[in-house]
């Protein structure tokens, strides 16, 4: 594996990396006892750096993006109801379908076996199967799932990529890669990231992509507008009639439309709490502008970082297919203790508290491949971190990627071993040498929000496709993985793999 992010640190002492960058040098920490003073004075001795501020071009200012503390500190308290375990409960049946859906996209592509297939996203293998993207098939369900739970929104992507499939292999499309407009959309800005985090000294409409970055900032604005409108449209529909709770369902430039099965449910999801703030603080405080800002950012943060995480997911299980056979054990042992048979679609929220295997499988692919592998942040004064002399308005890292492997702390840290996070794994001596040093979702008050939506979809998703047989391989072509850090890690080529069904 090609890890960019591996190779370009100098060691300066066990705690501290050197990371040169053109004419600059960053330090990066990647102790946890570092790492975790940094985050943990967020707002007071640090803040998000200024390199956030270039996603603020099509984020705006929601809350990952938002540089003011006060500001963010009032959105974070309106939005984190959304995120309780209590609510996110009611959501696992969208987990499930979503899980459920891509099951039969993935058996299909393995019964094909070596179909011709002419898109990017899919592709005849030297193995006999047919290789898809897994990080392109995680990223479409994500999507799907972001627009259900949190905006009561049908994005219909893996749907749409599917019809599209099919015209291409009945030879009624004109054989192109298909399309996803909202999945394309975001591609695009993430992809632009790249360059405009670079902070390279030229004017920057001649970075490349540029227009391509305007045009998908501007497109991306109307899908959210749109969304909104049908949004409102629905909630005034459902207020002034109290015997239906059915929503109309006409489509819209993302592909997708406004979700009958959400708007039957109560309006406490994402959008529900802006507009619901809105009402109560006043549009001068929450203004329509910020409301879409959120929206922008959930589909981002909730869609990129769960869809790396579980294509490389896959990536880990096809190169060690005995996990993958005791994590769909696990699965098949609990359906059949509970008297549900073989039915994966019966899996419930509470079910996975009961997978600490598959748990362990997730947690290892957070430890090895975080999506965000590094936290920049300024120095609010001047600081001393470790001992190294920081100034006031000094750019510093801190480096999950490196505490996460980090030789001191981690036994055999380059190996992928789930174990490490169950009981058996502490007797062999696997367990960390060092506590709080696993931060895949971070730490403080900018911590990722969505973590335990995050984890309650992975767990959930995994046991759903390994319950339903499914198993990975890996890829007999070319492709190399290339991981790039964008908005979040990704892998820029796709993560291939080869889907087959015991
Ligand atoms: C595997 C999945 C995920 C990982 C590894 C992850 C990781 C992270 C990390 C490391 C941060 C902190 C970034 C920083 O401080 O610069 C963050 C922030 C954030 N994440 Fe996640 N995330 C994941 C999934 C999600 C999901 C599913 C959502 C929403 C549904 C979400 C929403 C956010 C938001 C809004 C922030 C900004 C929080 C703030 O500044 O207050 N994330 N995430």
């Amino acid at each position: 594996m090609h890890e960019d992010i591996h190779l370009a640190m100098l060691e300066l002492d066990a705690r501290v990396l050197d990371v040169p960058w053109l004419w600059k040098h960053t330090y990066h920490f990647r102790h946890p006892e570092d790492i975790n003073f940094i985050l943990s004075k967020d707002g007071q001795l640090f803040a998000k750096s200024q390199r956030v501020a270039q996603s603020q071009e099509f984020l705006g200012q929601g809350l990952f993006s938002q540089l003011d503390s006060p500001k963010h500190a009032a959105m974070r308290q309106t939005l984190n109801p959304a995120f309780r375990m209590e609510y996110l409960k009611q959501l696992d049946k969208f987990f499930v379908s979503s899980a459920t859906q891509l099951a039969d996209i993935l058996q299909e592509a393995a019964a094909a076996g070596p179909a011709a297939a002419s898109s990017s996203s899919s592709s005849s293998s030297s193995s006999g199967g047919r290789a898809l993207d897994f990080q392109r098939m995680f990223r479409l369900m994500t999507l799907d799932s972001i627009g259900l739970t949190s905006m009561q929104h049908d994005f219909a992507a893996l749907s749409t990529w599917q019809q599209q499939q099919q015209q291409q292999q009945q030879g009624a499309a004109d054989g192109s890669e298909p399309t996803v407009l909202i999945e394309r959309t975001l591609q695009h800005l993430s992809k632009a990231f790249v360059w405009q985090s670079l902070c390279l000294p030229v004017p920057r409409a001649w970075l490349p992509g540029y227009s391509d970055y305007i045009a998908a900032c501007n497109r991306l604005d109307s899908i959210v507008a749109q969304i909104l409108m049908q949004r409102r449209a629905t909630s005034a529909d459902t207020s002034s009639s109290s015997s239906s709770s059915s929503s109309s369902s006409s489509s819209s430039s993302s592909g997708g439309s406004s979700s009958s099965s959400g708007s039957s449910r109560s309006s406490r999801d994402i959008v529900g709490y802006l507009l619901l703030a809105q009402q109560q603080q006043g549009p001068d405080v929450i203004s329509d502008a910020a409301i879409g800002d959120e929206v922008k950012t959930m589909m981002f943060a909730g869609s990129d970082t769960s869809s790396f995480t579980l294509a490389m997911l896959a990536h880990y299980l096809a190169l060690h297919p005995a996990a993958a056979d005791r994590a769909a054990a696990e699965v098949a042992a609990l359906l059949q203790d509970t008297g549900r048979g073989r039915d994966v679609s019966q899996l419930r929220a509470e079910d996975a508290a009961q997978l600490p295997f598959v748990t362990a499988c997730v947690n290892e692919t957070l430890r090895l491949s975080p999506a965000g592998p590094a936290i920049t942040r300024t120095a609010c004064q001047d600081v001393e971190v470790a001992g190294y002399p920081v100034r006031k308005g000094q750019d510093i890292v801190a480096n999950m990627y490196a505490m996460q492997r980090h030789p001191e702390i981690w036994p055999q840290p380059d190996a992928w071993l789930p174990q490490r996070w169950l009981p058996e794994g502490v007797e062999q001596g696997l367990a960390p040498k060092a506590k709080n040093a696993f931060l895949p979702f971070s730490t403080g008050a900018r911590s990722c929000i969505g973590r335990s939506y995050a984890m309650l979809q992975m767990v959930l998703t995994v046991a759903v496709l390994l319950g339903r047989g499914i198993r990975f391989g890996v890829d007999g072509g070319s492709r190399e993985l290339r991981l790039v850090k964008g908005l979040s890690m990704y892998a820029e080529d796709g993560v291939w793999l080869v889907p087959t069904v015991v």
